[in-house]
């Protein structure tokens, strides 16, 4: 196999596959298009379990459906923060509590822990998928959770094989689980987490991934 030419974030974001606004964008909380089926619980159910002013980060969050929802069920205290690369189409009368910032999640930092941090199919379109992950498991609350979709089929070597199996011991090391029947990364509790891999760029041709959509590959370099 051979490395394909590689971009960078900034060209990434630019592509076709990332700003392709056919993408599903739209899950809502609960239902059948819903953020609650493809993690397997209601987000809501969690966050109440939790605290009396519970947080939700939600990254890649589409066009904040999700979160807008969740403001309607959760006390006026809760935090709710989308990021995206993208703003919802038009801008959505303001809620208490809920942020939808306008940003690649590769330039974002968070201000505060979250109670549960959220990213519904969104890693198939971030180049350093295992460094939001390594950044974002260091934003959770003692007892916060983070789930993730992950794809390790598109974690692949500079020869192109696939990292996937690599990436995955390493991230079970690192203390996440992963459910591949579901695609689901999931860590609890806060963590400062070292893998030993180096971003090296993304393709953004490789073609539909498991869930049947375009989406992009991320190369990385073992680091000894
Ligand atoms: C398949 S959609 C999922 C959206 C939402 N989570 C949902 O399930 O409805 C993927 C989202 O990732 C966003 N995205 C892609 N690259 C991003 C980046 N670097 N930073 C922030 N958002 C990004 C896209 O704009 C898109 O809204």
């Amino acid at each position: 196999m051979t490395t394909p030419p590689l971009l960078s974030d900034e060209e990434l974001e630019r592509s076709a596959v990332v700003a392709n606004n056919t993408m599903n964008r739209e899950r809502g909380l609960t239902g059948v298009n819903s953020y609650a089926r493809e993690l397997g619980f209601d987000p809501v159910t969690h966050l109440s379990a939790q605290s009396a002013s519970p947080s939700w980060l939600d990254l890649c969050s589409g066009e904040g459906r999700a979160l807008r929802e969740a403001a309607t069920r959760l006390p006026a205290s809760a935090v709710l923060t989308g990021i995206d690369l993208v703003g919802p189409p038009s801008p959505p009368p303001a809620m208490p509590g809920v942020d939808l910032i306008t940003t690649s999640v590769g330039d974002w930092a968070a201000p505060r822990a979250y109670d549960l941090i959220t990213c519904v199919h969104g890693l198939h379109y971030v180049g350093d998928r295992l460094g939001l992950l390594t950044r974002a498991a260091s934003w959770l609350t003692p007892e916060g959770l983070l789930f993730a979709h992950l794809d390790p089929v598109s974690i692949r070597w500079p020869d192109g094989t696939s990292a996937g199996r690599t990436v995955l011991a390493a991230l079970r090391a690192a203390g996440f689980t992963y459910s591949s029947r579901q695609h689901l990364l999931t860590l609890r509790g806060p963590r400062s987490v070292h893998l030993p891999f180096r971003y090296l760029g993304a393709d953004p041709d490789a073609g539909p991934n498991y869930t049947g959509q375009p989406a992009i590959a991320s190369f990385y370099q073992r680091l000894l």
